[in-house]
């Protein structure tokens, strides 16, 4: 490691103990900000390691919806975001709005909305989810008719798990649709042994050549089962960082090394500590809408 990192990474540890904050990540992080994480995981692990903590502040490191389900569901903590420009763009492929003209055309719809999602299209929907869990809550639903937003491909899954009615919304995410059905078929002639495990924001007819379909934090207890030694894995490339370093000796190959999300690079070491320093940005939402988006994410709370 580096001089200049060493000193960074002790300055942000001492400023950290001071402020009385935890460091939360996500798995696609920089894995030099993953090394310094109190926790490293999925949406849902991260939400529930976020409710629960007794820090007074929260570090997040991952993109905005996350940061802003930390205060969603804290709203008495301090949620540091150390840069607001990392936004997710299929959050961003739905407004509040759109979707409230979307429910008045299916009026019997409950609407679930994927955590990938703004505060204020929480405040609009039923019941939240994440990758781990989707199917789980829409199974738990009373309605026989799902609205489900914003990503077409989860969506597109879960309705290939449920016999509930699905409308989706056409959103997708720009850094997994970059991974092709030939890179699979290509990888899996080069590596016979190897299992291959997506993510379900991944296109369908990706989902249809995999062994397993999972959350990043699915895949990171996958790869320890003893008999997996070589896994290709079809999700953003900075979860190898974490897989590599939980299972030394195992093989993790990427299944485009084009799936990268430029935002959830946007975080680093320099800006983690700015943020401790400064105490800002700080990601807070409206009370209003923090209670009604807060009522779909307990929701999805209570049925995992
Ligand atoms: P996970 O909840 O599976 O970590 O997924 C989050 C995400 O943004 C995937 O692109
Ligand atoms: Fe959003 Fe895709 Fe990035 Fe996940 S990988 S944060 S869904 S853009």
């Amino acid at each position: 490691m580096e001089n200049r990192d060493v000193k960074l990474i002790e300055k942000i540890l001492s400023l950290k103990r001071e402020r009385n904050a935890v460091i939360l990540a996500h798995n696609y992080q920089l894995g030099e900000v993953q090394d310094i994480a109190d926790f490293v995981g999925d949406s849902l692990e991260l939400s529930q390691n976020a409710a629960k903590t007794d820090a007074e502040v929260i570090v997040f490191c991952g993109v905005h919806f996350m940061a802003e389900t930390a205060f969603i569901l804290c709203p008495d903590k301090i949620v540091l975001f150390p840069d607001m420009s990392a936004g997710c763009p299929m959050a961003n492929m739905i407004t509040a709005e759109r979707l409230k003209e979307r429910k008045r055309q299916l009026p019997e719809a409950a609407v679930v909305c994927y955590i990938n999602s703004t505060a204020e299209v929480k405040a609009e929907s039923d019941a939240c989810c994440t990758s781990a869990n989707a199917v789980k809550v829409i199974e738990g639903l009373d309605a026989e008719e799902i609205l489900f937003v914003p990503d077409q491909y989860l969506g597109h899954y879960v309705s290939t798990k449920t016999h509930k009615k699905m409308s989706l919304w056409p959103g997708y995410c720009p850094t997994h649709i970059r991974i092709r059905s030939e890179n699979i078929t290509e990888l899996r002639q080069e590596y016979p042994q190897a299992k291959v495990i997506v993510h379900p924001e991944c296109r369908a007819d990706v989902i249809a050549l995999a062994d397993e379909v999972l959350s990043t934090g699915g895949m990171c207890r996958y790869a320890r089962r003893d008999d997996v030694s070589q896994m290709i894995v079809g999700t953003e490339i900075g979860i190898i960082h974490r897989l590599k370093k939980e299972n030394p000796g195992k093989r993790f190959i990427p299944a485009s090394e084009q799936a990268i999300c430029p935002n959830m690079k946007l975080i680093t070491l320099e800006k983690v500590l700015w943020s401790l320093e400064e105490m800002a940005p700080q990601v807070r939402v409206l009370e209003e809408i923090r209670l009604e988006a807060k009522a779909a994410v307990d929701r999805m709370i209570e049925v995992v």
